[in-house]
């Protein structure tokens, strides 16, 4: 890494060269096996299948990690939207960042609604425990729709900690669902680092205080979806989603990530109006191959009123656009 005076300089990093120079996390292998048996199993049942990726990438500064970077998302968005996709058939392929928010048992966060917070102790010597009356209509509600999936195998949870973790996990992931065509769903909320620090260059130990100043200079990530789209998973109808904090930014950036990697949607979302405002923008129909920079882009904004209805999830309506999008990808036989 950078810290010492020597340290090479940076590199730019394509998909292929960043995953012959960077190891594979430790659990790829069984990951993989994991995923190949629950996709063929949705393949026999007929099911789509939507890969959810959630939550954020965290980037280790030293081998033995002491300290590592890392950003705000919760993976409310993705847990969130799992949930819809589940209720409305899909097998859900959830990625998720180890300890952010899941479907189902996201409704009993231990900072929004602590689950020792609705239990009551009915007879501590015979240990009955009973939940708060007002408590049980919704606990009933997840719990049911909970114990349905795991009844029906639609779920398949995976973790990733790190950047490296996450790249090598979509690259398997992406390949094992290359076999559902045009019936897979790229859903990829993942908030991805984009700068981290190759293996080759990370310091062994912890980095020593006491120099004053500390100067790392990071690579940049490669652009995953890059080849996620145009080798990976070349029928499957790709979502990625862009957070800005200047709102103006949001559609020419997702208008440039469409023109750039030819998936079928971006997602634009701004960090303080997330919850409530998003906007979808993507090729219009019938215009030209996806590669072409000047193609004509469509933009539809869809907002909730919170006010109204403080019940609401904004995924509701993002993951119902999407199904009918989805089911129209499928019809038209358009390939990339
Ligand atoms: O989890 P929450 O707190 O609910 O927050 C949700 C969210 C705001 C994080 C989510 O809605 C969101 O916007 N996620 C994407 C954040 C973002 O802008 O990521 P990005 O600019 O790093 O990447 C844009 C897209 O490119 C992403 O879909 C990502 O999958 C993809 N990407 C990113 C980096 C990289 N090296 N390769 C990629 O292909």
């Amino acid at each position: 890494m950078a810290t010492d005076a020597d340290a090479s300089s940076p590199q730019v990093f394509s998909a292929e060269s960043y995953f012959a120079t960077q190891p594979p996390p430790p659990t790829l292998e069984s990951d993989t096996a994991r995923v190949r048996e629950f996709v063929q199993r949705q393949v026999h049942a007929g099911s789509k299948v939507v890969l959810v990726t959630s939550g954020g990438t965290t980037v280790p500064l030293e081998l033995n990690v002491v300290r590592f970077l890392d950003n705000f998302s919760a993976g409310t968005r993705g847990a969130t939207s799992a949930e819809y996709f589940l209720k409305a058939g899909y097998a859900v392929i959830f990625m998720h960042r180890q300890f952010s928010l899941q479907p189902f048992s996201r409704h009993y966060s231990h900072s929004t609604h602590p689950f020792l917070d609705f239990l009551d102790i009915e007879d501590a010597s015979s240990a009955e425990i009973a939940v708060r009356p007002g408590e049980r209509p919704q606990l009933l509600r997840v719990l049911a729709a909970y114990k349905e999936v795991q009844r029906a195998g639609k779920l398949l949870t995976l973790t990733f900690v790190t950047v490296n973790d996450y790249l090598w996990l979509l690259r398997a992931v992406s390949q094992e669902m290359g076999v559902l065509g045009r019936s897979g769903l790229y859903y990829l909320a993942a908030a991805v680092s984009d700068f981290f620090l190759p293996r080759q260059k990370m310091s062994e130990h912890k980095i020593q205080s006491g120099k004053g100043s500390l100067h790392i200079e990071m690579d940049q990530v490669p652009k995953i979806l890059k080849p996620l789209v145009a080798e990976w998973t070349r029928e499957g109808f790709i979502v990625s989603f862009k957070l800005e904090t200047d709102e103006r930014l949001l559609v020419p950036k997702a208008r440039q990530a469409l023109a750039r990697y030819g998936h079928q949607v971006v997602v634009g979302n701004d960090l303080h109006r997330r919850k409530f405002e998003v906007v979808f923008v993507s090729p219009k129909p019938g215009s030209a191959s996806r590669d072409e920079v000047d193609r004509d882009y469509e933009e539809s904004w869809l907002r909730i009123d919170l006010e109204k209805d403080p019940q609401k999830e904004i995924e509701d309506d993002i993951v119902g656009e999407l199904l009918q999008r989805h089911e129209r990808w499928i019809q038209s036989g358009v390939t990339r």
